[in-house]
């Protein structure tokens, strides 16, 4: 197949991993790059060999992009994508798809009204060890979904991360920024949810920066940085999610899902391997559940060669606009119901994701 054409914008700490992978992928050519600075588009053109170092507004322009990749900060996801989808490309999002619902909601709009496609992360799901759960629970082999517990527990990215401040804003937090992993996880295994209800607090209304270069830098805190959420799936399944930036220890599995035969423990969905566990009624010991799917390494980018694949040969991509929709629905529902004192229904129903087959892509890297 001809290579699907990519333009990136947005070229700061998580690029790498993305030029590193789609230059590996046949499927998938970057033809050119863009960022708000401009030096910094010109570096990075030089070091990956892009011919084009662009504007952004030139990136969207150019003919010869098929789909532009949006590797900007959350606050700048919306006008990125629209500036793409109102130029006739397909567009693919890091998370969150936006900040606001009603922004997802026009981009996803405007990408029909257009006929281009809209795709978002996270692509965890694609990779072998959620794959393995997603066909497990399919078969049967833990009955039916009775429910979950999700559990994202850490500190803050400000001593690791070089500008974290978007962190601490709209569109950041604990839910916001790790939440797509687990709820994405949860959709493709369980389908879809229907009604969430949740609550959040702020421990730390200011964080300090302890990485370089903004060391001592403070930030004030604008969102909840603990949140806790119960969620109805659409197949009566009852979940659990807690994300939080506040605690310092914890020892809770990242996703644990009950079946009315057995138990699955899931590996982090922040990875794409892992090691996925089975414990069946009446046994007395967990045991290994063998992971036969690709994608098992550091796999980002496997939704944008998803995507490149669908487009190519007309069929469905897995890591949709819909999908990432439905997650930041989600995500708003359970902070409006914390804020609201009730349940929120969640009006957005996307249809769970294909299970990728063995060998799928195998040709293609
Ligand atoms: N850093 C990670 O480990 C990580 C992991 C997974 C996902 N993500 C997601 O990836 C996205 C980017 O994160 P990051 O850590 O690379 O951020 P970053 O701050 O390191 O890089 C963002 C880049 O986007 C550019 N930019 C900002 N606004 C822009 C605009 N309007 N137009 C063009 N360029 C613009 C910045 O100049 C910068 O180069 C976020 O959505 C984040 O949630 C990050």
């Amino acid at each position: 197949m001809q290579p699907l054409r990519v333009g990136i914008i947005g070229l700061g700490n998580i690029s790498g991993i993305y030029f590193e992978n789609l230059k590996k992928y046949s499927a998938t050519e970057i033809v050119a790059v863009a960022d708000i600075d401009a030096d910094r588009a010109a570096s990075v053109a030089e070091k990956h060999g892009i011919a084009k170092s662009l504007t952004p507004q030139q990136l969207v322009e150019d003919s010869e992009v098929e789909l532009v990749l949006n590797l900007t900060i959350p606050g700048a996801h919306y006008s990125v994508q629209k500036l793409a989808v109102e130029n006739g490309k397909h567009v693919y999002t890091e998370k969150p798809l936006t900040a606001e619902r009603a922004e997802a909601a026009e981009i996803l709009e405007l990408a029909a009204k257009n006929g281009v496609r809209v795709g978002g992360a996270p692509d965890t799901f694609l990779g072998g060890g959620h794959q393995a759960c997603r066909e497990a629970i399919a078969q049967g082999l833990i009955g039916d979904v009775i429910g979950s517990h999700c559990f994202m527990l850490c500190h803050g990215h400000e001593s690791w991360h070089p500008a974290p401040e978007f962190y601490y804003k709209k569109g950041g937090g604990p839910m916001f920024d790790m939440g797509p992993y687990y709820l994405t996880a949860l959709v493709n295994m369980i389908g879809p949810i229907r009604r969430v209800t949740g609550s959040t607090r702020v421990t730390f209304p200011t964080r300090t920066i302890t990485s370089q270069p903004k060391s001592g830098t403070v930030i004030d805190v604008e969102v909840p940085t603990h949140v806790a959420g119960i969620m109805d799936f659409a197949n009566g399944a009852v979940g659990e999610i807690t994300t939080s930036f506040d605690v310092w220890h914890s020892m809770v599995p990242p996703i644990l899902i009950y079946g009315s035969e057995g138990s699955l423990a899931v590996p982090d969905p922040n990875g794409f391997g892992g090691e996925p566990k089975i414990r069946l009624r009446g046994e007395s010991e967990w045991r290994d559940l063998p992971v036969e799917f690709g994608f098992t390494g550091n796999a980002r980018g496997v939704g944008v060669l998803d995507m490149a694949y669908a487009i190519r040969n007309g069929v469905d991509h897995r890591a949709s606009g819909e999908l990432a929709f439905h997650v930041l629905d989600v995500m708003h529902a359970i902070h409006e119901s914390s804020d609201a004192g009730r349940h929120v229904e969640i009006a957005s129903k996307p249809a769970q994701p294909a299970i990728m087959a063995r060998d799928q892509y195998s040709d293609l890297i």
